[in-house]
């Protein structure tokens, strides 16, 4: 098979996309009336005909992820190969529970998963898998990190522990952990925000002082939460540090690198990662900066064991038990039905070869740094510090949700705000296209002067 139309498509609606606006104004009720005179679902519609109709509502009701001037929340532009590898999945949709049922799949996803698992330093016997994101991904760790440092966690639950358990993470990390302390019955107060530095960087000495301080109150300190790639700022927390502070502490350290992870594989950017390779467990989404479409997390953890024990389950109706050293993703996985995920990382990995990933991640590193530099040019103040391509700024007077408002209405770009720290509103821009050039980021920040 060919996919010539996938790859016609694709080429077509990027160029369109390209060429047009990137903020919709829609209200609901202009969609909802559009759907209810059409879709009363009681006679078959001609699916051309529905199709283009889908095609025409996406392409005028949604913000362009994917145009070369979004420069918003990790939402990438994606590679043609893994538009065809999601075609794949949904023609032959295989069932990835267990290993007998799509021995193909599983096996392409675990040689996928093993070349990364190799970037991160991990050993061989770490274990790993994709999820439908880095919620997901941070969702499994606590589990894990919940079951090997409680035993009785998993029969018993939390009520049965002795002290309550806390988990430590900076004011900058993602609030998916604030959802998952809720939903694992940790409670979110469980949560400790540790203070960050000037930089916006977890304080290793306030992290210190509030472990100890737990303990003399009669509390069970068990995880630390290092950010690789804050979603506010962009920020690198002190990763061999933390490492080394947990290895004292007898704390479990996951990473959450949902986003910055895909540094790791560029030898120009790597190096801001040291000490992720010393983690209890990472998270690595392919759909932020691996340029694939959602939804891709994937978890990684050196502890088979206790992933094998916090996702253990035994069922009859199951496929029987594979001989051997295979083990099914339902037993070993937040996940039961499960969906080829990996699959479109593998193809676009196989097409374009590791340097040609290089190239990408390399390449929107470096449209960060054309855009900061742009920006001081043109006399905006850049507020966060960081190699990746992420930059906040703002200027004097600036009123931020004023100039966006702006920004929009003339589909300059598409960019946000944010609050760091205590501070005040400031704008955010994130690269997060493999197709963002030179001369898309200096005409944006030209347009930008004529808007203050
Ligand atoms: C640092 C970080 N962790 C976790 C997440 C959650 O990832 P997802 O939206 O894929 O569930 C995000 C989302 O932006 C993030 O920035």
């Amino acid at each position: 098979m060919t996919f010539d139309d996938v790859r016609s498509a694709v080429a077509k609606l990027e160029a369109q996309i390209a060429s047009g606006p990137i903020v919709p104004t829609v209200t609901p009720d202009e969609i909802r009336c559009h759907l209810a005179a059409r879709y009363d679902f009681t006679r078959p519609l001609d699916l051309d005909d529905v199709g283009a109709d889908v095609e025409r509502m996406l392409r005028t009701w949604q913000v362009h992820v994917t145009h070369p001037r979004y420069f918003g929340l990790f939402n990438p532009s994606v590679t043609l190969a893994s538009v065809v590898a999601d075609t794949l999945v949904a023609m032959y949709n295989p069932q990835l529970a267990t290993w007998r049922t799509s021995p193909a799949a599983n096996e392409i996803e675990r040689h996928t998963l093993a070349w990364l698992t190799g970037k991160f330093g991990f050993p061989a016997s770490a274990v790993a898998s994709f999820t439908n994101g880095g919620a997901e991904a941070n969702l499994s760790a606590v589990i894990v990190a919940l079951t090997r440092s409680f035993p009785e966690y998993g029969d018993d639950g939390l009520r049965r522990l002795g002290a309550a358990p806390a988990i430590y993470l900076s004011d900058q990390a993602h609030h998916s952990f604030d959802k998952i302390a809720h939903m694992t019955g940790l409670g979110r107060r469980a949560m400790r925000t540790v203070a960050t530095d000037r930089d916006l960087k977890m304080d290793l000495d306030e992290l210190a002082r509030r472990v100890a301080e737990d303990r003399r109150h009669g509390f069970a300190p068990f995880m630390v939460v290092g950010t690789a790639g804050t979603t506010a700022a962009g920020v690198i927390d002190p990763l061999a540090d933390l490492a080394s502070f947990c290895r004292s502490q007898g704390l479990w350290f996951h990473v959450d690198a949902a986003w910055g992870g895909a540094a790791i594989i560029s030898p120009r950017l790597r190096g801001h990662l040291g000490g992720i390779e010393a983690a209890d467990s990472i998270t690595c989404d392919a759909h932020k900066w691996f340029s694939v479409p959602m939804g891709a997390g994937m978890f990684f953890c050196r502890h088979p064991d206790a992933v094998g024990e916090a996702f253990r389950v035994e069922t009859s109706y199951m496929p029987g038990k594979t001989a051997g050293p295979v083990l099914d993703p339902y037993t070993t996985s937040v996940q039961w039905s499960r969906r080829f995920i990996g699959l479109k990382l593998f193809l676009a990995l196989a097409q374009r070869g590791e340097s040609g990933y290089v190239e990408i991640i390399e390449h929107e590193a470096r449209m960060g740094d054309v855009l900061r530099e742009s920006l001081r040019r043109e006399g905006w103040r850049v507020v966060n510090t960081t190699p990746l391509p992420l930059v906040c700024f703002t200027r004097d007077g600036l009123v931020t949700a004023k100039f966006l408002a702006a920004l929009y209405d003339r589909q300059i770009a598409w960019m946000s705000e944010v609050r760091l720290g205590n501070g005040a509103p400031v704008l955010r821009a994130c690269i997060t296209s493999l197709r963002t050039t030179e001369s898309d980021i200096e005409w944006v920040v030209r347009e930008m002067g004529r808007l203050v």
